[in-house]
């Protein structure tokens, strides 16, 4: 049996993801992987490909080896996973629960190591990874630090572990959204700490452009000229300069 694997699959991009990769096709089942399982029975409903919800909470190891022990009885051949399961808060450092950050890092990373990891022994020649990342990732981000630390983790991981398994015939690949249309919003900003955003993108067209990247043999995907310009400049200029900037406009102290 050859399959999909998407996290996230409830909302948003990963849920972009499960229904354009149903529309591509080429694999028999795609599971569908996140915590609120009515959402994951819609999509069941909605897609035109078999799909299997798997009620996950991945920022717990234990969920992980559940998951590989499926992998282990089912032995398929993964076509793709894209690992777009990820929350962030817009807070001071100080000013969010602790516990939530560990569960940020567990999540936005640990959780994207582990799914990689346990999912390769089951890839070959023309599996694809996509790793959602974020134009985040690109500089150090005062309040929404440990968020932008966690992409720069994921995105610095993707483009290094693309090399690895390019080897075997498999891509990976870092997709940085800029500010997307999601329920990203609803977990991140509950005050008034990130008040300044640039230009909505559509999930949808990430995970078109997404797609078109991977076929055209990127590493990294970034839509649109603002975010483009952004990851081209917080290269070129000197971080401090980049954070001040982001300071200012968010009305923030630097
Ligand atoms: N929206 C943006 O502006 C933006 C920009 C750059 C990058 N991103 C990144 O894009 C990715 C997708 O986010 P989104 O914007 O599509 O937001 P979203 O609509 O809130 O989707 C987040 C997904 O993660 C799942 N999830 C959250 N906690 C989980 C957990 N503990 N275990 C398993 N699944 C969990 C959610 O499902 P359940 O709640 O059902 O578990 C949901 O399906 C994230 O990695 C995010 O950091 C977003």
């Amino acid at each position: 049996m050859k399959i999909a694997v998407v996290t996230g699959a409830s909302s948003g991009m990963g849920r972009d993801f499960a229904r354009q990769l149903a529309c591509i096709g080429g694999f028999d089942e795609l599971w569908a992987i996140a915590r609120r399982e009515e959402r994951l029975l819609e999509l069941k409903e909605e897609l035109p490909v078999p799909v299997r919800p798997v009620v996950l909470d991945l920022t717990e190891r234990e969920s992980i080896e559940r998951y590989a022990a499926m992998l282990e009885e089912e032995k398929p051949e993964v076509g793709y996973l894209v690992n777009a399961a990820g929350f962030g808060y817009f807070k001071a450092f100080d000013k969010a629960p602790l516990e939530g950050y560990y569960d940020m890092i567990a999540l936005n990373d640990s959780a994207v190591v582990g799914m990689t990891y346990r999912t390769l022994p089951y890839m070959s020649e023309g599996a694809k990874i996509y790793n959602i990342c974020s134009v985040a990732a690109f500089q150090p981000l005062p309040y929404i630090n440990i968020y932008g630390a966690t992409k720069a983790f994921a995105l610095s991981f993707t483009r290094a572990l693309n090399v690895e398994v390019k080897q075997r015939g498999i891509r990976a690949i870092a997709v940085c959204p800029y500010w997307t249309k999601t329920e990203f919003f609803d977990t991140a900003k509950t005050d008034d700490t990130i008040t300044y955003y640039q230009c909505f993108t559509e999930s949808k067209d990430v995970v078109a452009k997404a797609i078109r990247d991977m076929n055209k043999g990127k590493d990294v995907s970034i839509l649109g000229g603002t975010a483009k310009l952004n990851a081209f400049l917080t290269k070129l200029l000197p971080h401090k300069f980049v954070m001040r900037v982001w300071c200012a406009q968010q009305k923030k102290p630097y």
